[in-house]
């Protein structure tokens, strides 16, 4: 494609610019792309696609939250072939987020460090932007947080008050708990506040809610998190948010959270450790460091059923997403898979080795 071309081209001037700066201009030209370019369906891909929480997923290659947080661009997401998009995380009230900088680029490590903290339009001004555009190809969820200046006693409110206000316009929510940008709210992952939040929330919407979990848990303390908030009506998981283990980027330290290809490992392994005991009780979403079809693919294998990008996006550009379908559309075949939902969690179960190696089991 030729924005392909134009993306390759143009990265050396990108790199050299503001990371949030180019961003920006990103987001405006997709805005500008998907106002003009004619809408039509993404080509369908049969064996990519799956019906989860009675919605129909064409692919299961999302754009990751904290793209798009105020919905600006969601007519670009299926044109450059994202199967779902999460836009998010919204709030409240409008917010400004940290003060600038508050993104930078580990180049040679293909990684990206945010200290954003919810900047964003707030729920009003999304909930206008959903409202006046369902007429999107693929399902798009909502990411929630909290404003900064809520205190952690009213915390859940923000949740509910959004919940509520956009119910009929999510095809799922996701409650995040888990950003390390936000001061104190990486505490609300205890399952009191977990308990107390679904409990209420799920009477306020069809729609699925899922909670995203920090990666910086301990394998235990998020199982232990996740069984509670899905015994509370969570329908799905999302492993994981960004990291602030800044030993696995040397030379890195605060303020933020480190997203990419430092985060690889740890996002695999918290899946791997955690899928097997809630697999047929919730929806698990890999996100962190998947920057190829490989990569989606041993996601898949270890049990999710959707798996989301962000800054694999960034250092691959617009054919992205077309990639990673493309790749999951060989390996599909190699393993004799008619369907990604038939290797959901196969690398589980011993069929198919999920790691470097995968591949059936002769
Ligand atoms: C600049 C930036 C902003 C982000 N903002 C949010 C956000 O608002 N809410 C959220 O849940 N995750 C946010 N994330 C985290 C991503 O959704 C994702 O969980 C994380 O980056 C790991 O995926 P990746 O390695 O593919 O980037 C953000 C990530 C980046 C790089």
């Amino acid at each position: 494609m030729i924005i392909d071309r134009l993306y390759r081209m143009a990265f050396p001037a990108f790199v050299r610019m503001d990371a949030e700066r180019v961003h920006r201009l990103a987001l405006g030209f997709l805005e500008v792309l998907a106002t003009v370019a004619p809408a039509k369906p993404p080509r369908r891909q049969v064996a990519l696609e799956q019906p989860l929480w009675g919605t129909l997923f064409p692919n299961p290659i999302g754009l990751a939250a904290g793209f798009d947080k105020d919905g600006e661009a969601l007519g670009a997401w299926p044109r450059l072939g994202f199967g779902f998009a999460e836009v998010g995380t919204v709030t409240p009230e409008p917010q400004a987020g940290n003060p600038r900088p508050r993104l930078f680029r580990h180049l040679a490590e293909e990684s990206l460090q945010n200290a954003m903290g919810f900047n964003n339009e707030g729920h009003q001004a999304l909930r206008h932007r959903l409202g006046s555009a369902r007429r999107f190809a693929i399902p798009v969820g909502v990411n929630l947080g909290k404003n900064k200046t809520t205190p952690a006693e009213r915390a859940q409110d923000d949740y509910l008050l959004q919940i509520d206000a956009l119910s009929g316009l999510a095809d799922y929510f996701v409650v995040n708990l888990s950003s390390p940008n936000t001061p104190g709210l990486r505490d609300l992952q205890n399952r009191e506040f977990v308990e107390g939040l679904l409990g209420q929330a799920v009477g306020l919407t069809e729609r699925p809610i899922l909670v995203k979990l920090a990666p910086d848990l301990t394998d235990a303390a998020a199982l232990d998190l996740a069984l509670h908030a899905v015994e509370a009506g969570a329908r799905g998981i999302v492993i994981s948010n960004t990291t602030t283990n800044y030993a696995l980027l040397p030379g890195s330290g605060p303020p933020g959270g480190l997203s990419g290809r430092v985060l690889t490992r740890r996002s695999r392994e918290m899946l791997r450790s955690l899928a097997p005991h809630l697999l047929g009780r919730a929806l698990l979403v890999s996100v962190g460091g998947i920057h190829d079809g490989d990569e989606a693919y041993r996601r898949i294998l270890l049990g999710a059923s959707l798996v989301q990008a962000y800054t694999g996006f960034v250092y691959a550009g617009p054919g992205f997403a077309r990639g990673l379908q493309h790749r999951l559309l060989e390996r599909l075949e190699q393993d004799g898979f008619g369907n990604v939902r038939e290797a959901v969690g196969a690398g589980l179960e011993g069929r198919i080795r999920a790691g470097a190696d995968e591949g059936r089991v002769p």
